[in-house]
């Protein structure tokens, strides 16, 4: 696994969105697919993405999309919803084909149905080349809540009461006004990727960066399970890195020293 450290959550995302860029690039105008997550933590990566796609530095008119998760119940006009999310922050900026676009679709009337879908869709592009991901301050990626099966695919989840604490601060502090549950991939979506990129930002994570690339592989933190993937990238910045040990911090500062920006 490789960990990439930078200073500052500026530089942090600027790293990404460029690693981003030279994948599709590389690709020189085929089909590249690429899974994306919510949250504070890519903003600044998807700002970046826009500024290059602006500056021609990158195109997504040949990027296929998947989102990682979509709560359950909320319309896609809802302010919340994930839906709403990736439009106002990122596609309605870029070149991307809106039919190239897949979110998962929490007001669907047969949700297992959705999910198996979601899945199908994904494996009739060829599955993804890149899954871009955040993590929540107990390790869960997408929606996989601790506890989730590190095997596990797309499906509903029950979110935990520590989730909807701090996700409530998007629904005016009111934990009843967040849905209970989400459709999410799963952590084997998530890893069945050919490259997995999760970034990892500020003092609160800085104990899930600790268990996602020191401890053990565990599904009580399911971001662990990146440790098992042939091409992992973690790309934190400072303030994520004070629970690592100093020997930890020193190796990954010293063998991706040329990765400083
Ligand atoms: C939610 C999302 C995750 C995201 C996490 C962290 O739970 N489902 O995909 O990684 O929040 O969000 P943030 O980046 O805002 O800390």
């Amino acid at each position: 696994m490789r960990v990439v450290i930078q200073n500052d959550y500026q530089k942090m995302s600027v790293w990404a969105a460029r690693h981003i860029a030279e994948a599709i690039n590389a690709r020189n105008g085929k089909r590249f697919v690429l899974g994306l997550p919510t949250g504070s933590s890519p903003l600044g990566t998807y700002k970046e993405l826009i500024r290059m796609c602006k500056n021609k530095e990158v195109s997504f008119a040949n990027v296929v999309t998947f989102n990682m998760d979509e709560y359950v119940g909320l319309p896609r006009d809802h302010e919340q919803s994930y839906w709403h999310f990736m439009w106002s922050n990122f596609f309605d900026h870029i070149d991307i084909k809106k039919e190239n676009v897949h979110i998962l679709n929490g007001m669907a009337p047969d949700l297992e149905e959705e999910c198996a879908n979601y899945e199908k869709q994904m494996r009739e592009v060829g599955g993804i080349d890149l899954f871009l991901g955040g993590i929540g301050v107990d390790g869960h990626m997408a929606f996989n809540e601790p506890f989730s099966s590190l095997a596990s695919r797309t499906r509903v989840k029950t979110l935990t009461y520590d989730t909807k604490v701090v996700n409530s601060r998007f629904f005016d502090y009111d934990i009843a006004n967040v849905p209970s549950t989400a459709l999410t991939v799963g952590v084997q979506t998530v890893t069945d990727a050919r490259e997995v990129m999760i970034l990892i930002n500020g003092h609160n994570k800085a104990r899930a960066l600790q268990a996602a690339i020191e401890g053990g592989v565990s599904q009580s933190w399911t971001c662990s399970a990146i440790q098992l993937h042939p091409n992992a990238i973690v790309v934190c910045d400072e303030p994520a890195c004070g629970e690592i040990k100093v020997d930890t911090y020193r190796y990954f500062c010293d063998i991706e020293q040329n990765e400083r920006l």
